[in-house]
């Protein structure tokens, strides 16, 4: 089992990743899961149409800095054309991947996102359309859409030339209460010969073990929201057999991180205020510390409201 895993040319330093997050994996949300040992982290879908239009939030979440390198983008769309087409919106990117996962009614009543696996040959297209650009292509997959086609779609999108393919072992009608069925992206690694990424209920030192032993990269969505630190105990439980204990002190301090480089990016303060109750957790009082932040108006009462919080004073 090698510890390393390559997508193209593109060489990552371990075998963990950060799966792609609406309204979560900004670049200051990836730079702090970095930081704390995912080799690599995707922006979140992003609707090719909001791209093409220069759309503002769109270009906003195209930011990435030598911190987020090597990076990801993941974009979805309906047409093989669009795909052609934004390739020079995409292309600092150093892989993007197509999202034909998202089971959003919004998305696929406009035929993007978990809608595609009904047409492989469609998403073949467009992995095809980005690699004759030069992109480092990789797709995003459920089970299937409402019937399991997995390894259909799977060979698809290898035969079109992909990098590499993420599996999240559900159908697109399934929510996150359903356990991801791991078997099929056994059946997928034995069917296709690129890099397989396994997702789905990775939460831990070891359930990315035993992802690891299945596929060749494990990606990780929920257990890094408030708690990017899990990467970290799972690089330590993969090196030495034994999880290290959630550490709440140095997960705040990562929070403060995060709220800087939020502020700086100037997100909106709901956002913020969204993702940053997820890290307030595993203290006496992190309820109501939780209630407390969403009451908060601007990033100064953010900072306050923190600041107690490190100094253990009750808020
Ligand atoms: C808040 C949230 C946002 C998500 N956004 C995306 C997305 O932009 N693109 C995508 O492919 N999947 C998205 N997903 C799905 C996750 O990437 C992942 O496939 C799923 O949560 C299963 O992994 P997990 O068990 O590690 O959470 C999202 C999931 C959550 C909870």
């Amino acid at each position: 089992m090698t510890d390393r895993l390559r997508i193209g040319d593109v060489k990552l330093r371990n075998r963990l990743l950060l799966a792609p997050l609406v309204d979560v994996s900004d670049l200051p949300f990836r730079i702090i899961c970095r930081r704390a040992g995912a080799a690599m982290a995707y922006v979140e879908m992003l609707n090719i149409s909001a791209i093409l239009h220069s759309n503002r939030n769109a270009q906003s979440l195209l930011r990435t800095s030598v911190e987020d390198s090597p990076s990801g983008v993941q974009i979805t769309g309906r047409t093989v054309g669009e795909f052609e087409r934004v390739v020079p919106h995409v292309e600092k990117f150093d892989v993007v991947d197509i999202n034909c996962g998202c089971p959003s009614i919004k998305i696929t009543e406009n035929g993007s996102g978990s809608f595609l696996l009904r047409n492989p040959e469609k998403i073949g297209g467009m992995i095809k359309a980005l690699k004759d650009a030069g992109v480092t292509a990789t797709a995003k997959i459920r089970l299937g859409f409402s019937e399991n086609n997995v390894l259909r779609v799977a060979r698809a999108v290898e035969r079109a030339g992909a990098d590499a393919i993420t599996v999240h072992a559900r159908l697109a009608k399934h929510g996150s209460d359903v356990p991801a069925d791991w078997k099929w992206i056994e059946k997928v690694k034995k069917s296709v010969g690129i890099p397989v990424i396994g997702n789905g209920d990775v939460r831990d030192g070891p359930s990315a073990e035993k992802m690891l032993d299945i596929a060749d990269g494990a990606m990780i969505a929920r257990a890094a929201i408030g708690d990017p630190l899990v990467f970290d105990r799972i690089l330590h439980y993969l090196k030495k057999g034994r999880e290290k204990e959630f550490d709440a002190r140095r997960n705040m301090e990562i929070f403060v991180d995060y709220l800087e480089m939020e502020r700086e990016g100037t997100a909106d303060v709901g956002k913020v205020k969204r993702v940053g109750s997820k890290f307030i957790r595993g203290f006496e009082g992190a309820a109501k510390a939780r209630d407390e932040l969403m009451k908060k108006k601007s990033y100064e009462e953010i900072n306050s409201l923190v600041a107690r919080l490190m100094e253990n004073k009750p808020v």
